[in-house]
């Protein structure tokens, strides 16, 4: 990489650059924007600084609602997660929530070696949870595919976990509209792969859930 990294003045400098851009391509976008938010879509991802919502759709601010955290893991009592998701389907009445994964995820690879980092290791704790109840499957797969499959299963998993919680629960038996969408991401190729595992309520989560893990499985990994 020849690109050096900014430091905070030329940060200030690029936003004012970047403000002044949208606003000659969009005349009157930020005064829009003020009024309300109103995107269509909730992404659930991983802190990871290669990750970036917006760029990776296409998208511009207002178009998407992001939570991130490190390894995009939704468990069933994290606050954080939950109220993200809650005034996304609630209040901001998103019609889709996208769990995406990434290949090279290192909080992956550190839940899959067992890698002691610090006080993360009780985070991740939960992907080993999920390599711990797909380890006959993962065992199946050659060593060096291994990361990338349990990058798929943790994805999987936390779209379970979003399916599961009284948020989604509560919004479906009012019969409102929201899709729950499992991807995954290629920090070495700059592509979103769908992992084929979208719900749109909990009577089909069961079923549409197996099909995804049975690619998972069945997956060419070369
Ligand atoms: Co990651």
């Amino acid at each position: 990489m020849t690109k050096t990294t900014p430091d905070i003045p030329d940060i200030f400098a690029n936003n004012r650059a970047w403000a002044e851009q949208m606003e000659l391509q969009r005349p009157g976008f930020f005064t829009g924007l003020k009024a309300q938010q109103k995107p269509k879509y909730m992404w659930i991802g991983c802190s990871d600084s290669r990750v970036p919502a917006n760029e990776i759709m296409g998208l511009a601010p207002g178009e998407v609602f992001v939570h991130r955290n490190v390894a995009n893991v939704v468990v069933h009592s994290d606050l954080n997660a939950l109220s993200t998701v809650q005034f996304a389907v609630d209040v901001i009445k998103v019609e889709h929530i996208t769990v995406v994964g990434h290949y090279g995820c290192s909080g992956v690879a550190a839940a899959l070696s067992g890698l002691r980092v610090g006080l993360a290791d009780n985070w991740l704790r939960h992907i080993q949870d999920v390599r711990d109840r797909h380890r006959s499957l993962l065992e199946t797969i050659a060593e060096p595919h291994r990361h990338d499959a349990l990058v798929e299963l943790n994805a999987i998993e936390q779209v379970v976990n979003v399916c599961q919680s009284t948020v989604m629960l509560d919004a479906w038996a009012r019969g409102q509209k929201v899709v729950v969408h499992g991807w995954v991401y290629g920090i070495h190729d700059g592509l979103l792969q769908n992992l084929q595992i979208s719900v749109g309520g909990v009577d089909e989560l069961d079923t549409v859930y197996r099909a995804a893990v049975e690619k998972v499985s069945s997956a060419k990994r070369t």
